[in-house]
């Protein structure tokens, strides 16, 4: 007896089924794709581009990282004791003392409160660049409680302003602002 006869009947259907769906879902990809592919944007718009980012699940003492324009962000909800350690640092002290935020004017200090994106100084949002080389920093890492780049070992504290090692600026904070209590708009 050959294997077809001795197959149940639902078994040869259900069989001949899902090879059909199966060849009905990769023509439909098929087709789909080169419109798919029309409509995306060219690679210089995409780089003007703005994107809004839903950060309601993000807690105090974490942080998302998302990719805008090809970059790594990074986007913490700061706890109470690392706002406090960021405050008690005086500007004078610090290897780049300007602000480096694209949403004030050139040049202002890089106090706490300069460098945070919200009126209770909770949101930090800045490019998860090192202005060193380019490597990606660790987070909740180095000898001031901030960021970490492993690659030469340059230190950020928790308003991500360079204290120690080779990076020459502080991590810069794009044009960012809120649009609603949980909506970030980045650019
Ligand atoms: S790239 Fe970060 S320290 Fe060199």
């Amino acid at each position: 007896m050959s294997q077809a006869e001795t197959a149940p009947e639902g078994t040869r259907r259900d069989f001949i089924y899902y090879a059909t769906a199966g060849m009905a879902t990769v023509m439909a990809g098929a087709a789909v794709w080169p419109l798919v592919n029309q409509m995306n944007p060219s690679a210089d718009v995409q780089a003007l581009a703005s994107i809004r980012v839903d950060v309601s699940g993000v807690q105090r003492g974490t942080q998302l990282t998302v990719l805008w324009q090809g970059k790594p962000v990074f986007i913490r909800a700061r706890t109470d004791e690392e706002i406090a350690a960021a405050r008690d640092v005086d500007v004078s002290d610090l290897v780049d003392p300007n602000a480096e935020n694209a949403n004030l004017p050139e040049g202002v200090p890089a106090t706490d409160e300069n460098r945070s994106i919200s009126e209770d100084s909770v949101w930090l949002v800045q490019m998860g660049v090192c202005t060193h080389l380019g490597c990606v920093p660790l987070g909740e890492s180095g000898d001031f409680g901030g960021w970490f780049c492993p690659c030469h070992g340059s230190h950020y504290d928790t308003a991500g302003r360079i204290r120690r090692g080779p990076a020459p600026r502080n991590l810069p904070i794009p044009v960012a602002a809120f649009v609603d209590e949980t909506t970030l708009q980045l650019g």
